[in-house]
C-alpha cells in the first residue's frame, strides 16, 4: 500500500524569516498520521526550516540540486550539502526549470542518479504544454521524459523515486486537470514503469499530481487509484495546505 505524499513547492517565495512564520502557522494544521508531508523550500530557507520542523511530521525538501559531486560550479548546491543539512526530498525537472533555465531530460537523469546515490528522495516532474495536449502528444511525451530521466536507474532505486505529473497548462493558472485527465496520465506512467522495470516497481513508485491543486479539489484528485499525492504550489503557502494534508478527514 503506497503512502500518500503531500508536498508543498514554495517556489521562489518566503524569505528565511517568512519561512519560519509560515512553518509556525501551519504547525497544528498539517498533522495526519496517514500521509507524508514535505515542504520544498528555497535553498536559503533549508537550514532554518529543518531546525523549525524538528520533532514534527514534516520533512524538508529542496527545489533543485546540481549533478556534480563538488567543485567549481558557482551558485550550485550539491546532493551532499542537502543531505548534510537534513533535506529528505529534492524536486528535479520542474517545468519552470525546464522552461526558464533550460533544464533537459539528460540533466534530470544526471540529477536523479546523483540524488539516489546520496539517498535523497527525488521528486521527478514531468508534464505537457496545452499545445502538446491538443496535438494528442501527452502520453508519448511523458513516456519520453520518464525514459530519459530513469536511464541507468536500477529497479530497486526506481521504486523509491516519486514522480510528479504536472500539466504545464494547470500550473498557477487555476485550471486544474479533471480527476479523469490526471488519472489517465498517472495510470499510464505506472504502466510505463512496469514496462521499463516490473510490476512490483510500478506498484511501489509514488506518482503525484500537481497543478492548481487546492483545498476544494484535493479530495477528488487524491481518490483516484494512481494518484498518490500532490505537489502543491500556490496553496502550499496558505493555511489551505492543512486542508489538503487532511483531505481524508
Ligand atoms: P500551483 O499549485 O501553484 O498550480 O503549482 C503547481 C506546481 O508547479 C507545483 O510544483
Amino acid at each position: 500500500m503506497r503512502r500518500k505524499l503531500i508536498a508543498g513547492n514554495w517556489k521562489m517565495n518566503m524569505t528565511p524569516s517568512e519561512a519560519l512564520e509560515l512553518i509556525e502557522k501551519l504547525e497544528g494544521l498539517v498533522k495526519n498520521d496517514e500521509v507524508d508531508v514535505c515542504y520544498c523550500v528555497p535553498a536559503i530557507d533549508i537550514v532554518p526550516a529543518v531546525e523549525a520542523v524538528k520533532g514534527s511530521n514534516v520533512a524538508i525538501g529542496a527545489q533543485n540540486l546540481y549533478f556534480e559531486e563538488k567543485g567549481a560550479y558557482t551558485g550550485e548546491i550539491s546532493a551532499a550539502m542537502l543531505t548534510d543539512a537534513g533535506v529528505k526530498y529534492v524536486i528535479m525537472g520542474h517545468s519552470e526549470r525546464r522552461g526558464y533555465f533550460g533544464e533537459t531530460d539528460e540533466d534530470i537523469n544526471k540529477k536523479l542518479v546523483k540524488a539516489l546515490e546520496h539517498k535523497l528522495i527525488p521528486i521527478v516532474c514531468c508534464g505537457e504544454s496545452l499545445e502538446q495536449r491538443q496535438q494528442g502528444l501527452t502520453l508519448s511525451l511523458i513516456r519520453d521524459q520518464i525514459r530519459t530521466a530513469f536511464n541507468g536507474v536500477s529497479a530497486a532505486d526506481a521504486a523509491d523515486v516519486v514522480i510528479a505529473y504536472e500539466p504545464i497548462w494547470a500550473i498557477g493558472t487555476g485550471v486544474t486537470a479533471t480527476s479523469e485527465q490526471a488519472e489517465e496520465v498517472c495510470a499510464d506512467i505506472r504502466r510505463y514503469i512496469a514496462e521499463l522495470y516490473d510490476e512490483a516497481t510500478a506498484e511501489n513508485i509514488r506518482i503525484l499530481y500537481g497543478g492548481s491543486m487546492n483545498a476544494q479539489n484535493a479530495a477528488e484528485l487524491l481518490s483516484m487509484a494512481d494518484i498518490d499525492g500532490g505537489l502543491i504550489g500556490g496553496a502550499s503557502l496558505k493555511t489551505d495546505f492543512g486542508s489538503i494534508v487532511n483531505y481524508n478527514k
